[in-house]
């Protein structure tokens, strides 16, 4: 079923940016892959057909961020609730997964890209588990843009294992209960040490989080589009960067 899987991505992709202010380009955007499944279906085939087309897409999307100028580009590509599926499209996704993390460490490490995860490994096969390790380790040194794919993530599990975390430190002695503060949280968080989402993306048309980056994302700008993942394009991404740029981000405060 993953015959000629994964053709390489144009290395000529051209992004117009003509429309952006490069001097305000998000650091760190995050992306819900939504709409493999509703893509599909429009055309007749299977759901599974949907992710592996996300999958390629996601290729060319690492591409144009990175080109942009973004320096963190977190994505969801499976969370806590998504074994709710069934097992057949669920096995899909994690063999995807797999072949991914496989076919792509030459072009990471071609592209300087850097790759990290978030999610908890409990419940992960460790066929899937080892190959997630090999892709952090040989792409650990590089130092361009971050792809940090979100796998078996759920923003209020994350949030759980970060208070387990800081009531084991608390237990131990090594921090007292007045201590904890904003800054414990965040790292304790899978995302310690990276910039909150300036900007978080949701094609496939649907309104909501789903879970995803909760605490991480208190002043992130939100942009929804129809558009299905499979189909997102640099344009797209250039799109959702310049209507972020056309607003006003106050963080509470007032506009000048
Ligand atoms: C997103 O696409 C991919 C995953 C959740 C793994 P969906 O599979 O949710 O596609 P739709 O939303 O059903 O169209
Ligand atoms: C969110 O999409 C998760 C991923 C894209 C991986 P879902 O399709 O699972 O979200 P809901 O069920 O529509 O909220
Ligand atoms: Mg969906």
């Amino acid at each position: 079923m993953f015959k000629n899987f994964f053709q390489k991505a144009p290395n000529n992709i051209v992004v117009d940016t003509t429309d952006l202010d490069m001097n305000n380009i998000p650091q760190h955007i995050a992306i819900i892959m939504d709409g493999n499944g509703r893509w599909a279906k429009a055309q007749g085939k299977v759901r599974t057909y949907g992710h592996k087309a996300g999958a390629e897409v996601l290729k060319t999307i690492v591409r144009a961020a990175d080109k942009i100028g973004v320096k963190v580009l977190t994505v969801y590509a499976f969370s806590t609730e998504n074994w709710k599926r069934p097992l057949e499209e669920v096995n899909f996704i994690m063999d995807l997964l797999c072949l991914y993390l496989t076919k792509e460490i030459d072009e990471f490490n071609a592209n300087n890209v850097q790759v990290r995860f978030i999610g908890t490994r409990q419940g992960m096969s460790e066929k899937v588990l080892e190959k997630m390790d090999y892709a952090l380790e040989a792409t650990k040194d590089n130092t361009g843009i971050i792809l940090n794919i979100a796998v078996n993530y759920g923003s209020q599990l994350e949030i759980v294992e970060a208070v387990r975390k800081i009531a084991a430190q608390a237990a131990a002695g090594e921090i007292v209960a007045a201590d904890i503060d904003e800054a414990t949280i965040e790292n304790n968080l899978y995302t310690a040490g990276l910039p909150a989402p300036d900007l978080l993306i949701r094609p496939g048309g649907d309104v909501r989080i789903s879970n995803f980056l909760l605490w991480q994302i208190a002043y992130a700008e939100i942009y929804y589009t129809k558009t299905y993942w499979p189909d997102f394009k640099p344009e797209d991404l250039v799109d959702a960067i310049r209507v972020f740029q056309g607003r006003e981000r106050r963080f509470g405060g007032l506009s000048d």
